[in-house]
């Protein structure tokens, strides 16, 4: 059986998208994945951008390998994954808006049962990591998705990423990558959610078929 993937993140200088692109690997791992990678777009002001020479860099590279997420990607998602660098606990308002613009799927229910998983990065340890997490559940629920977090249901969560999903510490300057652990852990909550996805489109075939 065939199931849509979708990693729907937006990053800045790249910390979030190197995440993303380890969840990719791990969601491949759990079969017949059909795969999309989507970058949400730069809100800041031009002026803002163009003030800091390594967000220009990392822009001009992520505005040419990722399209931005649309609601026809969300909608031809079976399972989603959305990843945020955190903005003082909270989801940045850049990946807020890929949120706010699904009224119309929300009106219709077609969000509803789509397994959903959240995944972020911080610059200090204990800089909001699962708050970011949690919060930006908290409109996943109203529409209706199933949440798969990682849980502790793999060795790995002992010495990496949380319980409520993989996450990266990048510093004070957004310069330290995410550690081999924190890509293995979002490796893992990759292939979980996928896993997790299949079973239920598996279970939903079924049923409608008894
Ligand atoms: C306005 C703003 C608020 C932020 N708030 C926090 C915070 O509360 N705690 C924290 O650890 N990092 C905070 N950060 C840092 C980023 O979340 C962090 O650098 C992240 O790793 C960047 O990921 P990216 O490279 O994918 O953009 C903030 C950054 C900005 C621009």
């Amino acid at each position: 059986m065939q199931i849509n993937v979708l990693i729907a993140f937006y990053s800045r200088y790249g910390n979030t998208r190197a995440l993303a692109e380890a969840i990719a690997e791990g969601a491949k791992e759990a079969g017949n994945v059909n795969l999309r990678i989507r970058r949400a777009a730069d809100l800041a002001p031009e002026e803002l951008i163009s003030a800091d020479a390594r967000w220009v860099k990392a822009h001009n590279e992520m505005t040419s390998l990722y399209e931005e997420p649309t609601n026809d990607d969300l909608e031809w998602a079976d399972a989603v994954f959305f990843g945020t660098p955190t903005r003082y606990g909270n989801p940045s308002a850049e990946m807020k808006l890929v949120i706010d613009k699904t009224g119309p799927l929300w009106v219709k229910g077609k969000l509803i049962d789509k397994v959903a998983s959240v995944f972020v990065s911080t610059s200090t340890t204990h800089g909001g990591n699962e708050s970011t997490i949690i919060a930006m559940l908290n409109p996943l629920i109203h529409l209706g998705m199933v949440i798969v977090a990682p849980g502790y249901a793999d060795p790995i969560m002992f010495s990496a990423g949380t319980p409520y999903g993989a996450s990266s510490v990048s510093g004070a300057n957004a310069d330290k990558p995410p550690t081999k652990d924190d890509l293995i852990a979002a490796r893992f909550q990759g292939r979980r959610v996928t896993e997790r996805a299949l079973m239920l489109k598996l279970g939903r075939e079924a049923m409608a078929s008894s």
